[in-house]
């Protein structure tokens, strides 16, 4: 697997099922103020990253810190499951509106994986949200590179291994940002 290229700015959109590696991979490759958690915005409104019945809110909040960010052309990593169509409609939606480049991670890791995964940590998901997030994951896959990001890329359990993340300055014209003495082509 070679070097994933990240443009700076841009908005990363993780996707996969719980216990996938998402946050870990984050953790290793990007800067801690560029990843934004939905379960890290659980916490904070209700100090329980696994209380899904303030989801709501907590998208919200997960919305708008990644919107302020963007709008301030800050690199920015959306760590959540997005396997739901709509979840990664809105996260493009917000990118497109600030111009940046959108990327989509796709974390395909085999159900037993994340599930081996899920029973060595301290908070655990349990196995039917996860089968439940591989069947979303299944039905999104085919589809996910149609849906009008600038970049998928797919990981399977053994690119993880192997791969490792470049962010490079994006081009400024990609950024949205021209310089004042280059002309309209
Ligand atoms: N590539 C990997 N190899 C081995 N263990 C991993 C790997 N990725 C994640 N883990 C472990 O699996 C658990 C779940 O990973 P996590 O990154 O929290 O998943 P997610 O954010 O997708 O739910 C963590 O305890 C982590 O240490
Ligand atoms: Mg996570």
């Amino acid at each position: 697997m070679p070097k994933i290229t990240i443009p700076n700015p841009s908005l990363v959109i993780l996707c996969g099922p719980a216990g996938s590696g998402k946050s870990t991979f984050a953790r290793r490759f990007f800067p801690e103020t560029t990843v934004v958690s939905s379960d890290r915005c659980r916490a904070l409104l209700s100090d329980d990253e696994s209380n899904i019945s303030i989801s709501r809110d907590a998208f919200e909040l997960f919305h708008f810190i990644i919107d302020r960010r963007l709008r301030l052309g800050r690199l920015t990593v959306a760590d959540s499951t997005a396997v739901r169509r709509e979840a990664r409609r809105a996260l493009l939606r917000i990118g497109r509106r600030h111009g940046v480049p959108v990327v989509v991670i796709v974390f395909d890791v085999p159900e037993d994986v994340c599930y081996h995964h899920d029973t060595q940590r301290r908070r655990r998901v349990g196995r039917a949200v996860i089968t439940k997030h591989q069947e979303e994951l299944r039905e999104a896959l085919p589809a996910i590179p149609q849906e009008g990001f600038d970049q998928v890329i797919i990981l399977g359990a053994e690119d993880l291994r192997h791969t490792s993340v470049d962010i490079v300055p994006a081009s400024p014209r990609r950024a949205g940002i021209v310089p004042a003495t280059e002309g309209p082509d």
